[in-house]
């Protein structure tokens, strides 16, 4: 924990009661910042638990901040509400995301619609708003996005989860933010172990299951640590980039 005169930076990882999310949140508290555990409100319970194992595991301070990232007006409270417990934000880790399978021909415009909007819209309000929070500071910060292997190169019947995945990039690259000492990164992970992918769905909506479980696979650890070098101070010179973690399942 920092001291009055270096007190400790401040960070929000969205959709982090469980997956890729939660291992990030615990890596930052390990790293020494203190954390916002953000999901949507019906993973309050998750949320909790998530928030009792980093503050057992570290000496981190450590709030619930649930919110659905989709709504404006949630989102800006849970920001507020960050910064008026923990003092501040420095990091903002827009994590949250949903997976969708499905033939381009089938996809139900309702589906698109929440896919696109969870992906990309929650995403965006992450950013804005951290950014203003960030600029009104004055002392720089970091702004991460989920992307995925998927938003660098397409898979068929992934269109709108595919669509979102490369958007994000598109909107991290434009992000006039290096004049307030702001970073903007994406990760872009392969297949990691967690529970969005769901092998019976993918292959019930069409898509290449034998070609998906042949796919490297790692912890969600391993982006944990990516994120812990992109968040840290010294990583100042990374910006508007989409750093791949895949095992080399895709180089480009
Ligand atoms: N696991 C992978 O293989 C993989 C690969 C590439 C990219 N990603 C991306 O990494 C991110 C995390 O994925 P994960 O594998 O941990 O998934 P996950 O499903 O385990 O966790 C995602 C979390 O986001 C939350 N969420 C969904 N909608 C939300 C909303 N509107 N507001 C707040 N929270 C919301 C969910 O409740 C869930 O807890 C996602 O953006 C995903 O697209 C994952």
């Amino acid at each position: 924990m920092g001291s009055i005169e270096s007190p400790s930076r401040v960070a929000i990882v969205t959709g982090a009661a469980q997956g890729i999310g939660r291992s990030i949140a615990l890596r930052l508290a390990e790293d020494g910042l203190n954390v916002a555990i953000n999901d949507i409100p019906s993973k309050t319970k998750q949320i909790e638990e998530v928030v009792a194992e980093i503050k057992a595991k570290t000496n981190a301070k450590v709030v619930a901040a649930p919110a659905d990232v989709t709504n404006e007006e949630a989102v800006q409270a849970m920001i507020a509400s960050v910064v008026e417990q923990l003092g501040g934000l420095d990091v903002m880790v827009a994590n949250a995301g949903v997976m969708s399978y499905g033939p381009l021909l089938m996809v139900p415009s309702e589906e698109w619609d929440r896919v696109i909007n969870i992906n990309l819209r929650g995403v965006m309000l992450c950013y804005k708003y951290a950014a203003k929070q960030m600029v009104e500071q004055g002392r720089g910060g970091r702004i991460i996005g989920a992307s995925s292997m998927v938003g660098r190169h397409g898979v068929a019947y992934t269109s709108a989860y595919a669509a979102s995945k490369f958007a994000i990039r598109g909107l991290t690259q434009s992000s006039e933010l290096t004049k307030h000492n702001i970073t903007v990164n994406v990760y872009a992970p392969g297949a990691i172990r967690t529970n969005i992918v769901s092998i019976e769905d993918a292959k019930a909506q069409g898509l290449n299951s034998s070609a998906m479980s042949k796919l490297p696979m790692a912890e969600p650890e391993v982006i944990a640590s990516l994120v812990s070098y992109i968040a840290k101070p010294e990583a100042f010179f990374i910006t508007g980039q989409t750093i791949s973690a895949n095992g080399g399942a895709h180089f480009d």
